[in-house]
């Protein structure tokens, strides 16, 4: 008996794997324990035993129904998950981006920053970067600002804990940390780190403590300019000035310096500019930016000699240049990750 139910163990080990249906598998299922089984049958011989033999062969039968079970129950769950597979097509990997994903465009403000900075690079600058937590020693008092300017106090600069100023070096133990209200500091850091001459552009996010208006952000972006040379004149700023709107803007760009003040340079001035074409801003005027010749009292904190050296600076609002040249009257849309607004400059 024990030799007829191993056979029938190898035949269903040998055939099981080969079988690549569920309807195969039910059929020959049959043929081992259906009731013309070659096990069922196995199991009718107990009756014909002698009564003293049978409960030894009933553990047998048992034993190699266990085992035969097993091997039905494998066949089944691998045949299931092979039907399961089939139904579901090859495997994806749903980590990959979807197919149908729209792709996406630069930001307004990422391209008319790259827009200046590529102009910028025409005639000669290169990127410099700072970081967006300063001390006020780079953002105020390297670039000679009176400690007592309405700009440093706490209404109008956002101020942060040393602990959470990261990769800053802080000139003085006592000095405060804060968000750069603008990008000159990068000024200063270049100016520190790089003997002259210097030809760079630092474009970069600024912060201060505006209550968002149409005009006003408390997170917004400039450009800053600083070009030392021997010999620098404010020819060179106006005409520099006048190479990037006119490539900005188009042939008739025109820009007119008002004098102004900023601690940093002398003379400053403020840049007004004007296009024909341009229907919103017709023929008026617009204030645009800042500007002027590096103060000596700058140069003489960074080491530069003011004798041979003379260099000047700008600094430009990004968000200002957008506005002006696609017509937005409101600076917050440009905040709002509104896709029916960004996909108008896609
Ligand atoms: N930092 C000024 C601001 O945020 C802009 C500015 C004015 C930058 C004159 C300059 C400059 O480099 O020379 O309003």
């Amino acid at each position: 008996m024990e030799t007829d139910l191993q056979s029938i163990i190898a035949e269903a080990e040998a055939r099981l794997p080969a079988l690549d249906s569920m309807a195969q598998f039910e059929q020959f299922k049959a043929t081992l324990v259906g009731p013309n089984g070659s096990f069922t049958a196995v199991t009718k011989t107990i009756g014909k035993l002698p009564p003293a033999e049978r409960p030894l062969a009933g553990k047998l039968i048992n034993q190699y129904k266990t085992r035969l079970q097993a091997l039905f129950d494998a066949a089944q769950e691998r045949l299931q998950a092979e039907a399961e597979a089939a139904r579901l097509g090859p495997p994806v990997d749903v980590t990959l981006p979807s197919p149908d994903r729209p792709a996406g465009t630069a930001h307004l403000i990422t391209q008319v920053r790259e827009e200046i900075c590529s102009i910028l690079r025409k005639i000669g600058f290169v990127v410099a970067d700072g970081p967006e937590v300063e001390t006020e020693y780079f953002c105020f008092d390297a670039l000679n600002t009176p400690k007592d300017h309405p700009a440093r106090d706490l209404h109008d600069t956002y101020y942060t804990h040393p602990e959470t100023a990261f990769g800053n070096v802080s000139q003085k133990a006592d000095e405060r940390y804060l968000l750069r209200t603008h990008t000159s500091s990068v000024q200063i850091r270049t100016m520190l780190a790089q003997p002259p001459p210097v030809r760079i552009i630092a474009p970069g996010r600024c912060f201060r403590r505006d209550t968002a208006d149409a005009t006003h952000s408390a997170n917004f972006h400039q450009i800053e300019a600083l070009y030392v040379d021997k010999g620098v004149t404010v020819r060179d700023l106006k005409a520099d000035l006048d190479f990037l709107f006119r490539s900005l803007l188009g042939a008739d760009a025109e820009t007119r310096f008002r004098p102004h003040y900023f601690s940093y340079t002398e003379p400053s001035f403020e840049v007004d500019f004007r296009v024909g074409h341009l229907s919103k801003v017709g023929s008026e005027w617009m204030e645009i930016m800042g500007c002027g010749m590096v103060d000596p009292a700058v140069f003489a904190e960074v080491g530069y000699d003011p004798d041979i050296w003379s260099g000047y600076a700008f600094g430009l609002g990004i968000e200002r240049i957008a506005m002006t040249l696609y017509g937005i009257d409101d600076i917050r849309y440009l905040y709002q990750n509104d896709a029916r607004f960004l996909r108008q400059f896609a």
